[in-house]
C-alpha cells in the first residue's frame, strides 16, 4: 500500500491534499499534500487528518503540519512521516494554543455574529503586544527592523485576495501617508501573470487570514523569485504562507470559522496601521506626536466597538429597506472607498444581493445612470478631509431619489442633513475610523442575510479557504 502511494505521488501534477485508503490494510490511512493545507492531529489511541486546525480543535491540540513532499502513514496508535522515497522525517509537534470554545458558537446563532462581537478582544490582542507600555510607540519584536531596513525599501507591493485585498487597499493609504513609501496593491491572482516590476528593493506584504489561499501563496513565491523581501500578515500560525514568507506579523484574531471574514479584516487593518506607524518612525517620516495621537485613538478602539453594538436594533431595523432589493451601491472617497469595497463584498457574499462599490467621484462617469427612485445607496462619509466632496456625491444620488444611509463619525452635523438614515460610529482619527466603520456594515450584511433566510456561515458556492486556483 505505502509503496504504491509513493509511486502514485511522484507522478502527480498540480496542487492537492490527498488521503489514501486500502481495503487490504484497513487500519492504515496515508496522506500527502502539495501546495494545499494538510495537518495530522495527534490523539490518544486515535489520530486525525484534516485540512484545518478548527476541525480537530475539540479533539486534540497536538498536530503535525505537513509539508510538500512528505507522506504521513496514520494508524490508531502511531503516525510515521517519511519523504517520497520512504526516508523517515522527524516532525516537530505543533501545539495549538487556541481556545476550544473558539470553534463553538457560544450561544450565538451563527459564527459570523459571534466573530463580529469578538472584534474588541481580537483587536486588543492584536495591538497590545505591539504598543509600548507608555502607549507612545509601536514595536514589532518579531520584525526587529532597523532604520536602514526601512530606508532601503524602494517600493511596497501588497498582494492578497478578497477581504484581505481590501485590507491591503486601506494599507496603501496608511503606508503612503504615514511612512511615505510608494505602495502598489494587487489582487494575488492578477499579480502572478502581469510580469510585475518586483526586485530586491521591493518589500512584498501578503495578507491572508487562513495563510492557505493558493493564489496568495503563489504570488508570494513569485515575488520572492523576483528578489523581493517578504512579510506575511496572517492569522494562522504554521500556515503555508507563514512558512513561505521571510517574516510574519500575526493577527491575533483567533480562529475565524464563518466564511465571511470579519474579525480577521479588522485585525489585519490594525496590524497594517501599526506597521505603517512603525515604518514611518524608523524612516523618519512620521512626527512623534502624530504617532502618539494615532496610537491614543487606536487604543480606544476596542471599547468604542460597544457604541456600534448598541445600535444593533437600529441596524436591524434598516434591513427591511434592503431585503427585497436587487442592487445596492456603496460609495466612499479616500479610505472610505476601500471600506465601500469591503462593505459591498460582505453584503453580496452572504445576502446574494448584487452590491457594487464606487469611488464617490466616479459616479458621474457612468454609474449615476443606474441610480433611480428607491435604489439603496450606502454613503460612507467618515473621512473628514473629503467630507464636503462626499456630500456633493450624496446630493447627486438623492437628486435621483435614491434611498441613502450615511455612515459618519459621531458629532458630524452636515451629512445627516442630506441622507435618509444615519449610522454613527465613534469619532476617531481618520486612520482609525475605517476600522470601526466596517462593523455596522458587517452587522447590516448579517441581518439582511438572516432576513432572507440564507445560510450565513456557509454561503452558497464559497469556501473558507480557497486552496484551488
Ligand atoms: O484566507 P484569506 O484571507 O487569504 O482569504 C482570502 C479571501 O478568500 C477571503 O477574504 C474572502 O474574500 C472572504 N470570504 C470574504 O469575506
Amino acid at each position: 500500500f505505502t509503496s504504491t502511494v509513493r509511486k502514485v505521488l511522484v507522478r502527480l501534477r498540480g496542487s492537492y491534499s490527498l488521503v489514501f485508503m486500502c481495503k487490504f490494510e484497513p487500519d492504515k490511512i496515508i496522506c500527502s499534500k502539495k501546495d494545499n493545507p494538510l495537518i495530522v492531529g495527534l490523539g490518544q489511541g486515535e489520530n486525525y487528518i484534516a485540512s484545518d486546525i478548527p476541525a480537530i480543535l475539540s479533539y486534540t491540540r497536538k498536530t503535525y503540519i505537513m509539508n510538500d513532499g512528505e507522506i504521513a502513514i496514520v494508524m490508531k496508535d502511531n503516525v510515521w512521516v517519511t519523504d517520497l522515497e520512504g526516508k523517515p522525517i522527524s516532525k516537530k509537534v505543533f501545539e495549538v494554543n487556541w481556545d476550544a470554545e473558539a470553534a463553538e458558537k457560544g450561544g450565538f446563532e451563527h459564527f459570523m455574529l459571534k466573530e463580529i462581537y469578538e472584534q474588541p478582544k481580537a483587536i486588543k490582542d492584536t495591538m497590545s503586544c505591539r504598543i509600548t507600555k507608555d502607549g507612545k510607540h509601536v514595536h514589532f519584536e518579531e520584525l526587529n527592523w532597523t532604520p536602514e531596513d526601512v530606508k532601503s525599501i524602494g517600493k511596497i507591493l501588497i498582494t492578497a485576495c478578497g477581504t484581505a485585498y481590501h485590507a491591503g487597499l486601506l494599507a496603501k493609504y496608511f503606508i503612503e501617508k504615514l511612512a511615505r513609501i510608494p505602495v502598489e496593491v494587487d489582487i494575488a491572482s492578477e499579480y502572478r501573470y502581469r510580469d510585475p516590476l518586483t526586485d530586491s528593493k521591493t518589500l512584498c506584504i501578503v495578507i491572508s487570514q487562513s495563510g492557505e489561499t493558493i493564489d496568495t501563496l503563489a504570488a508570494l513565491k513569485e515575488a520572492k523569485r523576483r528578489g523581493a523581501r517578504s512579510l506575511a500578515v496572517t492569522n494562522v500560525v504554521g500556515s503555508s504562507i507563514s512558512r513561505e514568507a521571510d517574516q510574519v506579523a500575526y493577527t491575533w484574531a483567533g480562529p475565524e470559522i464563518a466564511v465571511a471574514s470579519t474579525k480577521a479584516y479588522t485585525t489585519q487593518l490594525v496590524t497594517l496601521l501599526l506597521l505603517s506607524l512603525y515604518m514611518g518612525r524608523l524612516n523618519g517620516n512620521l512626527p512623534v506626536d502624530r504617532e502618539e495621537k494615532i496610537l491614543a485613538d487606536l487604543t480606544k478602539l476596542p471599547d468604542q466597538c460597544q457604541a456600534i453594538f448598541d445600535q444593533v436594533d437600529f441596524i436591524k431595523g434598516l434591513c427591511s429597506a434592503f431585503k427585497d432589493k436587487e442592487d445596492v451601491f456603496f460609495i466612499g472617497r479616500s479610505m472610505d472607498y476601500g471600506l465601500a469595497m469591503e462593505g459591498a463584498l460582505k453584503l453580496k457574499e452572504i445576502s446574494y444581493i448584487h452590491a457594487e462599490s464606487y469611488a464617490g467621484g466616479e459616479l458621474k462617469h457612468g454609474t449615476l445612470s443606474l441610480i433611480e427612485a428607491g435604489v439603496p445607496v450606502i454613503a460612507l462619509a467618515t473621512q473628514l478631509e473629503v467630507e464636503e466632496k462626499m456630500i456633493s456625491n450624496i446630493k447627486e444620488v438623492k437628486a435621483r431619489d435614491a434611498y441613502v444611509v450615511g455612515v459618519v463619525q459621531d458629532g458630524d452635523t452636515e451629512v445627516g442633513k442630506t441622507v435618509d438614515d444615519l449610522i454613527k460610529v465613534p469619532a476617531s482619527d481618520d486612520f482609525v475610523v475605517p476600522i470601526l466603520a466596517i462593523i455596522p456594515l458587517q452587522l447590516l450584511a448579517y441581518y439582511i442575510a438572516v432576513s432572507r433566510g440564507n445560510d450565513v456561515d456557509k454561503p452558497r458556492n464559497l469556501a473558507k479557504s480557497v486552496t484551488v486556483e
